[in-house]
């Protein structure tokens, strides 16, 4: 017997989704082994992620690689993450560019190393043509930093005359922000079980769906993804509405 045809749409897949990587440390401290381990495995998880979410049909993808607070940790280990990070960037830049991944970072540069610069600037312009998917990577990223930026620069712009106070609206005021052309996030995910936003876009984040999950990020596949996004397309978003 068929099947009655259904005529529903299927749910939409989040055109922006947002993860906060976390419980490298955990997942390296359960097997015996250094954190430096569960960051190494973490960056494969961040390889497979990448693929998931364009397989999916996911446009933007931001991930939260280095918060401007990771600073207090041991030197060795922030040492290990920019090692990490400088390896992935070399590594997987011709595969991401020949994927159609656009790179962009959001963050304070100022304080990175000089060569980790130039490989951000030199990943983001060489993927600068693509548009299949925009993996936004969060590094030395903090979200009061990038509001109170905002206002400084949006402070002197007033100050210079270009407009008053009582103009500046909230799409003014995005334009301020690092993530100006990117629309919000419709799903954030953080793993590990810890359940908030540590600094990460918090503006952003309004009417974002926040999904925790208990999986450690080293352990983080495909199906967990394909649950997380699941589980968001059981919401309803509301945005202060009534629904319906
Ligand atoms: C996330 O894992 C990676 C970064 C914050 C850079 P953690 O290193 O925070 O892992 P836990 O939370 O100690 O397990
Ligand atoms: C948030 O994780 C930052 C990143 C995932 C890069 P943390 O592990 O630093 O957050 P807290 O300290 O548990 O809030
Ligand atoms: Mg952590």
């Amino acid at each position: 017997m068929a099947l009655a045809p259904s005529y529903e749409a299927p749910p939409a897949v989040p055109v922006h989704v947002a993860i906060i990587m976390d419980g490298n440390g955990r997942w390296a401290k359960a097997r015996g082994l250094p954190r430096i381990a569960g960051h190494r495995q973490g960056a494969e998880a961040v390889r497979a992620a990448v693929r998931s979410c364009a397989d999916l049909g996911v446009s933007y993808l931001t991930i939260y690689a280095f918060s401007s607070e990771n600073w207090k940790r041991p030197p060795a280990e922030v040492d290990d993450l920019m090692g990490l990070l400088r390896l992935y960037l070399r590594r997987e830049l011709a595969a991401l560019e020949r994927d159609g991944v656009r790179i962009r970072f959001i963050g304070d540069r100022s304080r990175l190393a000089p060569d980790i610069t130039r490989l951000i600037t030199e990943s983001e312009s060489s993927t600068a043509g693509n548009g299949q998917l925009t993996l936004t990577i969060a590094l030395n990223y903090g979200g009061r930093y990038e509001i109170l930026d905002a206002v400084r620069r949006i402070a002197a712009a007033a100050r210079r005359g270009e407009f008053e106070p009582d103009d500046i609206t909230e799409p003014i005021f995005e334009q301020y922000l690092q993530t100006t052309d990117v629309p919000d996030p419709d799903l954030l995910i953080r793993t590990s079980g810890e359940q908030r936003l540590s600094n990460f876009l918090l503006w952003q984040s309004a009417y974002t769906e926040l999904v925790f999950t208990p999986t450690l990020w080293p352990d983080f596949k495909h199906h967990h993804l394909e649950e997380a996004i699941h589980e968001y397309q059981r919401r309803e978003r509301r945005y202060g509405g009534t629904g319906g």
